[in-house]
């Protein structure tokens, strides 16, 4: 990879703006790239350290977002099945922890326009711990929105994935 002229500005301050081009086909994830940079006075390794964010869940309209509230409201295990799962179950195979919170709970719970009947898990003032977590994951809450989880009440999580956000919520949100 070699500098244009307009480097010849820069050198002076010590600097050297070098444009590169990675050709990328992850939809997400992070990849790191190394390139080695040839000057006439010296040569150097640089690592390029790529990140690609899961693309954001669409913004939906009001009219659509009460048309499923009320769905949700006959069954609250709706969110699974059908067009719904598209948002809110998408790509979960093989996904634990952080990951898997972000996509199946952080839909509802870390929207940005998040609905005033959807709790702010960061300040919960019950004591929680990995049983608590466990049991709502599992469970939800019959007459609420929150779905049930657990592959037992015709949720989509293994038991192994409702470990792994159990354990990774009872440390990232710590108990009061
Ligand atoms: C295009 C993606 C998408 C689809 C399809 C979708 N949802 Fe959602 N859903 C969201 C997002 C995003 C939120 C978070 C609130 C927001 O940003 O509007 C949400 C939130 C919710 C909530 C929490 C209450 C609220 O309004 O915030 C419920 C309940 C819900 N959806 C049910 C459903 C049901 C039932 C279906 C299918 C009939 C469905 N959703 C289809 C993206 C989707
Ligand atoms: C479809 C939207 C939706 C999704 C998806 C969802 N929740 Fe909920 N959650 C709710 C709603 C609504 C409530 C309030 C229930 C009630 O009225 O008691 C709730 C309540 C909770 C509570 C109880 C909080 C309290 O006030 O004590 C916990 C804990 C919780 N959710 C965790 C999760 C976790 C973890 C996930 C992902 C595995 C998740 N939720 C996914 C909508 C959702």
């Amino acid at each position: 990879m070699t500098s244009d002229d307009s480097s010849s500005k820069t050198r002076k301050t010590g600097f050297l703006e070098v444009p590169i081009k990675v050709s990328v086909v992850a939809t997400s994830g992070a990849l790191s790239k190394t390139i080695t940079v040839d000057t006439d006075k010296d040569s150097e390794r640089l690592t390029v350290k790529i990140v690609i964010d899961p693309p954001p869940v669409p913004a939906m309209s009001d009219t659509n977002r009460l048309q499923n509230q009320m769905i949700s409201q006959s069954d609250r295990q709706a969110v699974f099945k059908a067009d719904c799962a598209s948002c809110h179950v998408s790509s979960i195979e093989g996904k634990y922890g952080k990951q898997l919170y972000d996509s199946v709970c952080g839909v509802c719970h870390e929207a940005e326009h998040r609905a005033a009947m959807v709790p702010d898990l960061h300040s919960l003032t019950v004591p929680t711990g990995e049983q608590f977590w466990r049991t709502w994951i599992s469970y939800g809450r019959q007459g609420s929105l929150m779905p049930a989880f657990a592959k037992t009440e015709n949720g989509p999580l293994t038991d192994m994935q409702i470990t792994t956000l159990a354990t990774y919520l009872s440390t990232a949100i710590p108990s009061r």
